[in-house]
């Protein structure tokens, strides 16, 4: 078990796992060291995004929040290497939207990943998704109330097993960065689950078990009467 000796022996650098022949290495440090990057999620999340998609090989993705495609492209180089599935990125932000734009014609994930400039709340959204979603990663809006509608939306695009990622569900600082002091993503994810846990389960990574404090939550989808 871990102690907190060990969580200064351990370190607290992940070892990314998507350092792989699909992405071209020198693009992924430009966009690792852009000075638009910040804000990108952790490589422990990546590491986790990656290796499921690989494990699961789904067929529909949508990320919600993009940003500059950090974990866009290593998604989209997931379905690369799987050869099969397609990532809906969405990002309203003109100017991140250009460079997630940029970044994914320049890895040639045009073929696995679309970008949309638009919220996740534009109706437009169901015509790109036209059957239940397989993985969604929810990384957006971190007040309360917007987390819960993004949360409450992915619920009904989910299929039956799949599963919702979100960043941003650390204790405390999810609260930290609720505009509206409402606990933020974390406790908009307790309030959903709390009310909807016959079809819906959900793990949180916590930190300093997981080793970053913006933490991560694992939702899943399913009949649990069977
Ligand atoms: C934390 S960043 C996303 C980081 C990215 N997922 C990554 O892993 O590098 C949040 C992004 O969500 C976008 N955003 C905010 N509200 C949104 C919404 N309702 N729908 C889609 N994107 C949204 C913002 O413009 C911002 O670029």
């Amino acid at each position: 078990m871990l102690t907190p000796n060990d969580y200064l022996a351990r370190g607290w650098e992940v070892v990314p796992c998507f350092l792989v022949n699909d992405l071209d290495k020198d693009l992924f440090m430009q966009i690792e060291n852009h000075p638009e990057s910040p804000g990108k999620s952790s490589w422990g999340t990546r590491n986790i995004l990656y290796s499921f998609i690989l494990s699961m090989r789904p067929k529909l993705i949508l990320e919600i929040g993009a940003h500059i495609g950090s974990a866009s492209i290593i998604m989209g180089t997931a379905l690369k290497s799987n050869k099969f599935g397609t990532l809906y990125a969405l990002e309203p932000q003109e100017h991140y939207f250009k460079l997630l734009c940029h970044f994914i014609h320049q890895a040639n994930l045009d073929d696995y990943v679309k970008s949309l400039k638009i919220f996740s709340t534009d109706p437009s959204l169901r015509n790109y998704l036209v059957e239940p979603v397989d993985f969604i990663f929810l990384d957006a809006n971190h007040s309360y109330s917007s987390a819960l509608a993004d949360i409450r939306l992915s619920a009904e695009l989910l299929s039956e097993n799949g599963i919702l990622f979100l960043d941003d569900v650390g204790y405390p600082e999810s609260s930290e960065m609720c505009s509206e002091g409402k606990g933020g993503v974390r406790q908009a994810l307790k309030d959903f689950i709390s009310v909807n846990s016959d079809c819906f389960k959900c793990i949180f990574l916590e930190h300093p078990f997981w080793l970053n404090p913006c933490g991560m939550a694992i939702v899943c989808r399913q009949n649990y009467s069977k």
